[in-house]
């Protein structure tokens, strides 16, 4: 893994958002992740947990309460004006729902040629072409170019939406449920088109996802987020069998054949996930653990690394029993 090309760091990165009564909410607490070229790593976790908020903020959407978001070698986390303008070529985002995310009121061609005009990358007299060819990238029809976005299907809008994302030719490209506003079938294949065009373009995919089964499949490794930390990171293929901490474990036992539905109560954990408004001293997870001891209510563990690509924060796994084995 440390030969590859490293595109985006985070580096203990925190968000607390103002709340009422002189309050602070912790969206994102200390997160430490990196994504490398040509990987997809999916982020996963139960509504509110910060999955948004952390890619708001790699998006420079967004600014870190504290931290480094370090991309291509520049901290991009306070950048501003020309340089954040310059910046967005190298990190674009898919929409979770294309339909919202056009203007109604433009031709496609327009759409997925816009950032490329933006950028001074093509001329005016370019667009046409372009445009089929991009539509042609993603599998659609060239002659799509001079319709409007209200005449196509909502899988054919996410294809036209991952065309514009990889106009410019990104390195990194941001997905936040993309797939979820559609159809199960047309899901799988604007995922698998996805996965191609990663592999075509070596591009970096952080992408959101709430259905486990989808992210095993397709993801390089995925981060397990839940109140605002990130507790564990593990490759894909580790998923159903090497999960180790009793959050990821405990998602996966209830739901791993049921395709995840997050939106739904997790049957095998009994509590109610506390509010980011109140979150413990020690673990976040330590309310709704059977496992929890002494020291999860006064330390909040932090991520160690277990094996290539695999990091828990959890107390049942030290340093010292990382290196007995
Ligand atoms: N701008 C904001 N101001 C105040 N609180 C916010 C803001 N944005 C997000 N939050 C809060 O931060 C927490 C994390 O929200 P976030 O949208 O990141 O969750 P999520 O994991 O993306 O959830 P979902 O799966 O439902 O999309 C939530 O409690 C949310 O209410
Ligand atoms: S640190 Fe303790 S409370 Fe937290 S998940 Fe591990 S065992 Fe459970
Ligand atoms: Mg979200």
């Amino acid at each position: 893994m440390s030969e590859r090309e490293l595109v985006l760091s985070v580096k203990n990165v925190t968000r607390r958002f103002p709340a009422s009564g002189g309050r602070f909410l912790l969206a994102n607490n200390n997160i430490n992740l990196e994504l490398y070229r040509g990987e997809t790593l999916c982020i996963v976790g139960e509504s509110g947990c910060g999955k948004s908020t952390l890619m708001r903020m790699l998006l420079s959407l967004d600014t870190p309460s504290e931290g480094e978001i370090i991309c291509l070698g520049q901290n991009i986390a306070h950048l501003k004006g020309e340089a954040l303008r310059q910046h967005r070529r190298h990190i674009q985002m898919v929409f979770q729902d294309p339909a919202l995310a056009f203007n109604p009121k433009m031709k496609i061609k327009d759409i997925l040629c816009e950032p490329l005009l933006n950028f001074g990358m093509i001329k005016k007299s370019e667009v046409d072409t372009r445009a089929r060819q991009l539509l042609e990238m993603v599998e659609l029809p060239g002659d799509f170019a001079d319709r409007y976005p209200h005449n196509m299907s909502g899988g054919q809008r996410q294809r036209v939406g991952i065309a514009r994302a990889l106009a410019i030719e990104p390195d990194i490209v941001m997905c936040d449920e993309a797939t979820s506003a559609l159809d199960v079938s047309v899901q799988k294949t604007v995922i698998e088109l996805l996965v191609k065009l990663q592999k075509e373009h070596n591009i970096a995919i952080g992408f959101i996802c709430h259905d486990m089964a989808l992210v095993s499949q397709m993801s390089h490794r995925a981060a397990v987020m839940y109140l605002g930390n990130i507790v564990e990171i593990l490759p894909s293929d580790r998923i159903k069998d090497g999960a180790l901490h009793p959050y990821t474990k405990a998602l996966l036992g209830a739901i791993f054949d049921l395709n995840m539905d997050f939106s739904k109560k997790i049957d095998s954990i009994e509590s109610e996930i506390p509010s980011p408004l109140d979150v413990p001293v020690g673990c976040p997870f330590q309310d709704r653990c059977d496992q929890c001891m002494e020291i999860c209510k006064k330390e909040n563990p932090q991520l160690i690394k277990m094996a290539d690509g695999h990091e828990v924060a959890c107390h049942l796994y030290t340093k010292a029993e990382k290196e007995d084995k």
